[in-house]
């Protein structure tokens, strides 16, 4: 048994089968629809149900809170329809353009630019042809079955030959997969993966200007945007605010540096939070979210593309729609949601 799902506004139709949740049917038939986590922490998938009726797995009250489920609302993600429903979501056109391949990947190379945060080199199989987004992820698949989503660093024009990913791990202690990758990973270890996934990636048909945000690794994804916007020799105004608690943290500092020096409408604001008294650091300290609002208050005509902690995202998408009046639909955001996320008020 399926049942048929009818999209709002644009009129697309895709089947469900039973027990399924809508947004993995979407990604298994390439129709794009907006997401992040795929796990009902982030809220990046929220629709309105408009017709129908869908139970809801277990999912986290802050991605829908019990009154937008009152009112409707949905997680695509965790929603089983239960009848044919029609539903109003925005189109993601690209997100369902490349197919979702399993594949196994080996270590080429891991560094540790600082000390909580390693950068791995992977080798993709030379047979299978992994197409991505600049900004979308993949998902490591563990013995047990676990997965963890990583983004890639690098532009999928630089993937090189033969292809190779780059990913950012920051260490999370406790953690089921960053332990073993500090503690054991080593190189031509072999890792299962799935992907790529997500709806973060540059909506380049608009022109207006950008506003570059990312807290810790959340910086890989923004890296792979920024090649993207060189790639294109974009004239886009963009401007990246890379937030950190301690100037180690910033650990590609000087990529960014030499980036905004070649690319003319590119600027960098790196900007601190814990400054440390052995660092001369005269640059911007605070939160990083507010470094924006101090220099945009008026972020009406700008589209922001957000990466990382998901305190940073969400205090950064509440703030800047209520108090910069930035329109909703011009955020973007990848919420590097862990376990800890998932496993606070759950529904
Ligand atoms: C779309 C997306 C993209 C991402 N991209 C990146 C990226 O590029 N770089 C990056 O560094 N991260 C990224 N992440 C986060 C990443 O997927 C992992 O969540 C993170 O690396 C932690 O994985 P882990 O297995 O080490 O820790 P987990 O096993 O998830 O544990 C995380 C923390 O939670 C604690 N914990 C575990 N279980 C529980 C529980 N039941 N209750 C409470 N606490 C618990 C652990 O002790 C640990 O401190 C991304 C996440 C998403 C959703
Ligand atoms: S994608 Fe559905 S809540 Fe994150």
């Amino acid at each position: 048994m399926s049942f048929k799902i009818t999209l709002e506004p644009s009129g697309l139709q895709f089947d469900v089968a039973a027990d399924e949740a809508i947004l993995p049917a979407a990604i298994r038939q390439g129709v794009g629809l907006p997401y992040g986590c795929r796990d009902g922490a982030c809220g990046s998938c929220k629709s309105r149900l408009m017709a129908g009726e869908v139970k809801h797995g277990q999912h986290q009250l802050k991605a829908l809170p019990v009154a937008e489920a009152e009112q409707g609302f949905i997680l695509t993600c965790c929603a089983v329809p239960q009848t044919d429903c029609t539903v109003q979501a925005r189109s993601v056109p690209g997100a369902g353009e490349y197919p979702v391949l399993k594949l196994p990947t080996r270590v080429i190379s891991i560094s540790r630019p600082a000390a909580d945060v390693a950068v791995l080199k992977l080798q993709l199989p030379a047979n299978q042809n992994l197409q991505y987004r600049a900004g979308q992820y993949v998902e490591f698949i563990l013995r047990d079955g676990a997965r963890r989503s990583y983004s890639m660093a690098n532009a999928p024009h630089l993937v090189g030959s033969p292809p190779a990913i780059e990913l950012h791990l920051r260490h999370m202690p406790g953690g089921k997969f960053t332990d073993h990758v500090f503690s054991a990973l080593k190189e031509k270890d072999i890792l299962r993966m799935e992907g790529p996934f997500g709806s973060f990636f540059l909506r380049e048909e608009s022109d207006k200007p950008i506003v570059l945000l990312a807290s810790g690794t959340g910086f890989a994804p923004i890296k792979a945007l920024i090649q993207q916007l060189q790639l294109k020799g974009s004239p886009r105004p963009a401007v990246l605010y890379w937030g950190a608690r301690r100037r180690a943290d910033l650990y590609e500092h000087d990529w960014c540096v030499q980036a905004a020096a070649e690319m003319p409408h590119l600027r960098y604001v790196p900007v601190l939070s814990e400054p440390t008294a052995d660092c001369a650091w005269a640059g911007r300290t605070g939160f990083v979210h507010q470094a924006v609002m101090a220099d945009w208050p008026d972020l009406s005509g700008h589209q922001v593309y957000a990466c990382g902690a998901p305190v940073m995202v969400e205090s950064a998408q509440r703030d800047f729609v209520a108090r910069c009046g930035l329109p909703e639909a011009e955020f973007f955001a990848d919420s590097f949601t862990s376990e800890a996320d998932k496993h606070g008020a759950a529904a």
